[in-house]
């Protein structure tokens, strides 16, 4: 499927049905991003403990790493292979009129918004009630003639009815059923005032199964392809959106999607780099060029980089995936520069998930350079990665490097959420911009 072409055609139809909000949408809007491990969200399970949860992102990140190989070999069917539970972030949404508060899985890998709607007579059990669409005045299904029907990868019978049905399948074997609909959804923008923005595109799902998570009513696809939300508010927020993620040791802090204006950074240290929409899927590529620690002048160079050429990425942008896989010969030369340079003992994983491990127990701030800088050179865009961003705990006294290799897994890499952290990233999708601001974002 030609997901480039259908991604510009999204962008004009779109715009006719959002063109009446574009006045009261002027100052931007924004919606708030809760850490699966934060005590806000509803799954915190308060007997899990740092190293539990970082064992189990390593699990997650690998699978996603595997999931984009998967996605970006043009004979496998991608959509099929998200697994529902690997995800990293939950957002409030609110929907309907009178609009409905809850809450959905943020999935920057995957294109369709659906909720569990009533009737819901074989669903997944959920915390927050079942969206019910008989009570929402701004209700509409959508027909199977619709454009937008066809954009659904695997769209169900539409013989028996007119109303256009998907049934959505993932990798593991979950599924959700449903109708495609348009809806009202409301954003917060400046403070006490909500931006409402009607004929959204989304999926009510009457029938699911699988390993959906409680805590979600339902996901929020951020992907780059038609039915995605950034596609749909499209021209409406002028292609940008904009996200400020906190650092994970301190997750009861929300982090912060914005949308249109509100997503511009600038600023005396912001970086530019190109943005790269693989052409056949949605995600996104940037060009590293090279890695170096601690300034050194002798960088590694990144793999398969064209010299120049920005017509591929090297590495993906992916918010889902906590931490960032890169090829294991670029992962050896990182750990032997680090190795001569960071002046704590070693200490290795015993379950072999981290390569370079440090200890910590006689260290009172990291930050007071017991552990160097690393910077990733993307084309025109030096990203200077703090301690807070390169390494994690995995206990008190042990810290290790949050970067782990693709080996066995293909060659994709990718670039992490705790790499993002503390970084204002803004998302031209009209100029194909990437701009990255060194920011605080617990504020
Ligand atoms: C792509 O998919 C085909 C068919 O399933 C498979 O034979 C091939 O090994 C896959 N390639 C990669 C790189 O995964
Ligand atoms: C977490 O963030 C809050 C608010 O910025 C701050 O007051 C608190 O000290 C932070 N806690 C840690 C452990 O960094
Ligand atoms: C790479 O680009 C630089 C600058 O444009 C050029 O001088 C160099 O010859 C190129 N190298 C290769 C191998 O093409
Ligand atoms: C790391 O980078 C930050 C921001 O650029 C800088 O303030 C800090 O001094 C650097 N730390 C070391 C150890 O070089």
């Amino acid at each position: 499927m030609e997901t480039f072409s259908l991604f510009f055609l999204a962008l004009s139809v779109s715009v006719a049905g959002l063109l009446p909000f574009l006045s009261t949408a002027t100052s931007g809007f924004y919606v708030d991003l809760i850490h699966r491990d934060s005590p806000l969200s509803p799954s915190y399970d308060s007997s899990s403990t740092p190293v539990s949860r970082l064992r189990a992102s390593f699990h997650r990140s690998r699978g996603r790493a595997a999931y984009f190989l998967r996605a970006a070999n043009r004979t496998t069917d991608i959509h099929s292979k998200i697994f529902p539970n690997n995800y990293e972030y939950l957002m409030t949404i609110s929907i309907g009129t009178p609009p409905i508060k809850t809450l959905a899985i943020v999935d920057t890998g995957s294109d369709l918004i659906w909720l569990q709607c009533t009737p819901c007579n074989q669903c997944y059990t959920q915390l927050s009630p079942l969206f019910d669409p008989t009570a929402s005045s701004s209700y509409n299904t959508v027909p199977c003639s619709d454009s937008a029907c066809t954009a659904l990868p695997q769209y169900g019978d539409c013989s028996s009815k007119s109303n256009c049905n998907y049934q959505y399948s993932y990798g593991d074997g979950s599924y959700v059923i449903g109708e495609l609909a348009t809806e009202t959804f409301s954003f917060d923008s400046i403070p006490n005032q909500q931006v409402n923005v009607p004929n959204i595109l989304f999926g009510c799902t009457h029938e699911s199964q699988g390993t959906f998570d409680k805590k979600g009513a339902g996901l929020v696809g951020l992907a780059g392809g038609q039915l995605s939300l950034i596609t749909q508010l499209g021209d409406a927020v002028k292609n940008k959106f904009s996200y400020c993620l906190p650092p994970l040791n301190n997750n009861s802090i929300t982090g912060r999607i914005n949308f249109g204006t509100k997503a511009v950074v600038s600023g005396p240290d912001a970086v530019i780099t190109d943005l790269i929409h693989s052409d056949t899927e949605n995600f996104f590529f940037l060009n590293l060029e090279r890695i170096s620690v601690a300034g050194d002048s002798e960088a590694i160079a990144f793999k398969s980089y064209q010299n120049g050429s920005q017509e591929e990425g090297n590495i993906i942008i992916d918010s889902g995936t906590t931490l960032t896989i890169i090829g294991d010969d670029i992962l050896q030369s990182l750990i032997t520069k680090l190795s001569t340079v960071v002046k704590l003992p070693q200490v290795s994983d015993p379950q072999e998930m981290f390569s370079l491990c440090f200890d910590v127990s006689r260290v009172e701030r990291i930050e007071d350079g017991n552990i160097p800088n690393i910077t990733f050179h993307f084309y025109g865009a030096d990203v200077v990665l703090k301690p807070l961003n390169a390494f994690m705990n995995l206990d008190e006294r042990t810290l290790c490097l949050a970067m782990i290799s693709n080996a066995g897994i293909g060659d994709t890499s990718i670039f992490g959420n705790v790499a993002q952290q503390n970084f204002n990233i803004a998302y031209d999708l009209s100029a194909m911009k990437l701009t990255l601001e060194p920011a605080d974002c617990t504020g």
